[in-house]
C-alpha cells in the first residue's frame, strides 16, 4: 500500500508534488486558507508524512493525532512555529531546508537596505501620486549604503551571504551571536559594540526563547540615530512596539521589515507598517520561482528518503 502524504496547502511552487504523487497517495489540504488546529489533525490522521509550513504551528495537540507519523517536512529554513521538540520525543524525523534559500534572502534583505536608507518607497510614491512637481537637490535625500558599516546579528547561511553582498557595495562588515570568528568578510564583535558603531543592522538570528525581544528599547536606544535596521529573520527578535516609539522619537534613520510579531497581516491602518520611514514586505524572503521549488523539493526528498527507510537529507538535530 502506498503510503499517505498530508500536505497543508491545495497547492506547491514547482513540480515536488507531482514526484510525490509518483511515490505515495498526496492528500492535500484543499482550500487556500491555513487550516485550524483541528483540521490539521484530521489532516494528519493516518498520514505517514507531513509537508507543512512552518507558520502552521504543528504543536502538541496536532501531533497527537499524528500516530502514524514518521516524517514532518518544513519547506522553511526557520522552524520556531513547530513544536519540534515534541515531535522528536514522539519518534518524528523533522526536517527543514538550508542550504537552498540563503541567497535569495540575501537579496531581499539588500534590497530593504537599499530601499529604506535611500527612501526609496516614499521617492516612488511620490512620484505616482504627482508629488514630483519640482527639480529639486534637497528632495528624496536618504543616506549611502556604499562605505558604509553593516552590523550583521546572526552570521550563518543568511548573514554570510549578506555579507558578501555589502562587500561589493564597499561596506565595512562585523557580526555579533555567532560561533564564526572573524573571517575575510567580517569581524566577530559583541553585541553592544555592533549596536553602538554600525550604520546598517541587519537580523538573522533564529526566533528562540533567548533571541525574543532581542532588539527593545535599550537596544534601540544605543543605536546611531541615523541607523537603518532590517529585520529578515523572524517578528519575535525585535520588539515592534518599542521599534515603533522609537521611529516616532526620531532615534533611528529607517527600517526595513519582511516578518513581523503576527502573520499574515494587514498594513491598512496598522502605524509601523505606515510610518513613513518604514519599508515593509510580506514574508517574501525567499519568494522567487526557483527557490521555493527548490524548497519543496528539497522537503519532497527528505520525506521520500525517511519513508524509504534511508537517512533525511537535512534533518533538524
Ligand atoms: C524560512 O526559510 O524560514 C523563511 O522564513 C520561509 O520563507
Amino acid at each position: 500500500m502506498a503510503p499517505i502524504v498530508a500536505v497543508t496547502r491545495p497547492t506547491l511552487p514547482g513540480t515536488g508534488l507531482e514526484r510525490l504523487g509518483q511515490f505515495a497517495e498526496v492528500r492535500r489540504w484543499p482550500r487556500d486558507e491555513t487550516p485550524t488546529p483541528d483540521q490539521l489533525r484530521d489532516l494528519l490522521t493516518g498520514a505517514d508524512a507531513l509537508l507543512c509550513q512552518n507558520s502552521d504551528h504543528v504543536d502538541a495537540a496536532v501531533l497527537e493525532a499524528g500516530e502514524r507519523l514518521r516524517v514532518l517536512a518544513l519547506p522553511s529554513a526557520g522552524y520556531d512555529g513547530t513544536d519540534v521538540a515534541t515531535a522528536q520525543s514522539r519518534g518524528i524525523i523533522v526536517t527543514n531546508t538550508p542550504g537552498v534559500l540563503h541567497e535569495t534572502t540575501a537579496d531581499l534583505a539588500f534590497a530593504l537596505i537599499l530601499m529604506a536608507r535611500r527612501r526609496l518607497l516614499t521617492a516612488a510614491d511620490s512620484l505616482r501620486t504627482g508629488g514630483w512637481t519640482k527639480s529639486r537637490l534637497d528632495a528624496y535625500l536618504g543616506l549611502d549604503v556604499t562605505g558604509a558599516s553593516l552590523g550583521l546579528i546572526g552570521y550563518g547561511e543568511i548573514g554570510q551571504a549578506v555579507a558578501r553582498r555589502a562587500i561589493g557595495f564597499g561596506m565595512t562588515v562585523q557580526h555579533t551571536l555567532s560561533r564564526k570568528p572573524d573571517d575575510a568578510l567580517s569581524r566577530a564583535v559583541s553585541l553592544d559594540k555592533l549596536l553602538s558603531t554600525s550604520d546598517v543592522i541587519s537580523l538573522h538570528i533564529p526566533l528562540t526563547e533567548q533571541t525574543r525581544h532581542l532588539i527593545g528599547a535599550a537596544e534601540l536606544a544605543s543605536m546611531k540615530p541615523t541607523a537603518t535596521l532590517v529585520n529578515t529573520a523572524r517578528g519575535g527578535v525585535l520588539d515592534e512596539s518599542a521599534l515603533l516609539t522609537a521611529l516616532r522619537a526620531d532615534r533611528l534613520h529607517s527600517v526595513g521589515l519582511d516578518v513581523f510579531d503576527r502573520e499574515p497581516r494587514n498594513g491598512v491602518g496598522d502605524p509601523l507598517l505606515e510610518h513613513e520611514r518604514v519599508v515593509a514586505l510580506p514574508h517574501i524572503g525567499s519568494a522567487t520561482e526557483a527557490t521555493r521549488a527548490r524548497m519543496i523539493d528539497l522537503a519532497v526528498d527528505n520525506i521520500i528518503a525517511v519513508l524509504n527507510d534511508k537517512p533525511p537529507l537535512t534533518p533538524i538535530p
